[in-house]
C-alpha cells in the first residue's frame, strides 16, 4: 500500500456514505453534509506517521458486510495496519472492499486466509459464527478482533479466552461505545470517587430501525434478538464503568412483537427489560428494543446515580453517532463532552495500534465471561 492511498480520506467518506443499509443512512448522509462527522478529521488523529523501515501488521478481514468494511476503512486511514486479504461469502462484497484497500487479495474463505502470512484476522461475520471463526485463527496463532457479540453464551466466550491466553494471542471485541469521550470521562469519574458510591443505573439502546439484514432475526444465524445485538453493548459498558462489580442476581423480561418470548418461541426477542442486582447493594436496569415506537431513529443512555451526584451518556436528537456526556449535582448539569466526532471505528484502530506492538494475549478479554455470563442470565439459561 502506497503512502498516498492510505493517507486519503475520501475514501472513508465514500466507504461510509455508500452504506445504504446501515441502521439510518439519511443519518449519515446529514452529518456529512453538515460536517458534524467529521470523518477526515478521524482519520487524521489517527494516522500516525510510519517510523522508517517499521513493518505493519498484517491484517486479514472475514466478513466485510456494513460493519466489516467500516472497521476495514477506519483502520485503511489510521496506518496501524496493512489490510492484505479479505473474504467474504458474497464474492462481490469482498471485491467490493477490495477496491477500497489498496493490494489487498480477495481470498474465497476463512481457510484459505488462514494460510497467509498474517498477524490478525477482523472477523464481521453474522453473530452465530464468531466463537467457532474465531477458535480457529486463534489455534493459528493469529490475532483477533471479533465484532461484538464474541459469542452466544458464556461456555463459548470462556473457551476463547482460554485459546487466547493458551497461545498468548491478543483477542478483542469491538465494544465500541466504550471509546466515545464521553463513556472514557464517565468512567474515569466513577472511578475517582468523584461522584461518591454509585448504587444504581439505567442503561437503555432503543434502535427504532432494528437490523435490515435477514440473518439477525434467524437465532441460527444471529444467536439471539436485540440483547445479543445492543444488549451486550449496555452489559459491557454499565460493568466497564463500575469496574467491574460483582453480580449477585439477573432478572428479566423478554418481548416478541409486545408477547412475552420464551426460549421456545420461534422468533428471537425485539424488547428486553432486565435488572441486574450487585453485591455491593447496587442495581443496574438495561432495557433495549429493536423497533420500537421511540419517537426519533434511536434512544441510547448510560445513567449512573451516585452518593454525591449523577452522571449522564445520552445520545443527541436520536442519533446514532452524536452523544453529549453530563455531570449531575441535583438540578444544575455540567457538560462533560459534547460530540466526539472520533469516535467511530476507534475500538477497532486501537486494536491494531496495540497490534503494532504486542501480538500477546490480553487479560481485558476475560471481562467478557461475566458480560457473557449475564446475557445468559437474561435469556434464563444460567
Ligand atoms: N461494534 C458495533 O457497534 C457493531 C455494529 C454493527 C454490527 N456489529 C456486528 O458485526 C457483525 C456483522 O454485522 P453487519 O451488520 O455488518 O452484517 P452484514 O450482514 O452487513 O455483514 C456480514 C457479512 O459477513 C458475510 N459472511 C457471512 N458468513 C460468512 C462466512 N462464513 N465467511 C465470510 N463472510 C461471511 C456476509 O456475506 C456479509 O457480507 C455482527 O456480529 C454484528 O453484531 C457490531
Amino acid at each position: 500500500m502506497n503512502r498516498k492511498q492510505r493517507a486519503h480520506p475520501r475514501s472513508l467518506v465514500a466507504a461510509l456514505a455508500s452504506e445504504s443499509k446501515m441502521e439510518n443512512p439519511r443519518e449519515v448522509k446529514d452529518s456529512l453534509q453538515r460536517g458534524a462527522g467529521n470523518f477526515s478529521a478521524m482519520a487524521a488523529e489517527m494516522r500516525e506517521s510510519v517510523p522508517g523501515q517499521e513493518k505493519l501488521p498484517r491484517l486479514g478481514f472475514l466478513g466485510v458486510g456494513w460493519i466489516g468494511r467500516n472497521r476495514m476503512v477506519s483502520i485503511i486511514e489510521s496506518g496501524q495496519a496493512e489490510v492484505c486479504a479479505i473474504a467474504d461469502a458474497e464474492e462481490k462484497a469482498a471485491c467490493e472492499a477490495a477496491s477500497l484497500a489498496p493490494g489487498a487479495s480477495v481470498a474465497a474463505d476463512l481457510s484459505e486466509l488462514l494460510k497467509l502470512d498474517l498477524d490478525g484476522i477482523v472477523i464481521a461475520t453474522p453473530s452465530a459464527d464468531h466463537a467457532e471463526q474465531t477458535l480457529r485463527v486463534l489455534d493459528r496463532g493469529i490475532c483477533v478482533f471479533c465484532q461484538k457479540p464474541l459469542s452466544r453464551n458464556a461456555r463459548e466466550t470462556q473457551a476463547l479466552v482460554d485459546k487466547s491466553r493458551s497461545v498468548n494471542r491478543a483477542l478483542g471485541v469491538d465494544l465500541s461505545y466504550r471509546a466515545l469521550e464521553g463513556s472514557e470521562r464517565i468512567r474515569r469519574i466513577i472511578m475517582g470517587g468523584e461522584v461518591g458510591e454509585i448504587y444504581a443505573a439505567d442503561l437503555v439502546f432503543h434502535n427504532a430501525y432494528g437490523p435490515d439484514k435477514p440473518w439477525y432475526y434467524d437465532l441460527s444465524q444471529s444467536g439471539g434478538g436485540c440483547v445479543m445485538d445492543l444488549g451486550v453493548h449496555l452489559v459491557d459498558l454499565a460493568l466497564w464503568a463500575l469496574g467491574y462489580p460483582e453480580v449477585s442476581s439477573v432478572t428479566s423480561r423478554l418481548f416478541s412483537g409486545g408477547r412475552r418470548w420464551s426460549p421456545d418461541h420461534g422468533a428471537v426477542e425485539d424488547f428486553a427489560g432486565a435488572r441486574i442486582d450487585l453485591k455491593n447493594g447496587g442495581i443496574v436496569n438495561l432495557s433495549c428494543s429493536w423497533r420500537v415506537s421511540a419517537g426519533c431513529d434511536a434512544l441510547i443512555s448510560a445513567t449512573f446515580y451516585g452518593t454525591k451526584g449523577g452522571l449522564s451518556l445520552t445520545n443527541k436528537e436520536g442519533s446514532f453517532y452524536h452523544f453529549r456526556a453530563e455531570r449531575f449535582r441535583s438540578t444544575a448539569r455540567e457538560v462533560l463532552s459534547d460530540g466526539d466526532p472520533l469516535w467511530w471505528g476507534r475500538t477497532a484502530v486501537e486494536w491494531a495500534r496495540r497490534l503494532r506492538q504486542d501480538k500477546c494475549y490480553d487479560p481485558d478479554i476475560e471481562h467478557q465471561v461475566a458480560v457473557s455470563r449475564i446475557l445468559d442470565a437474561v435469556y434464563g439459561r444460567a
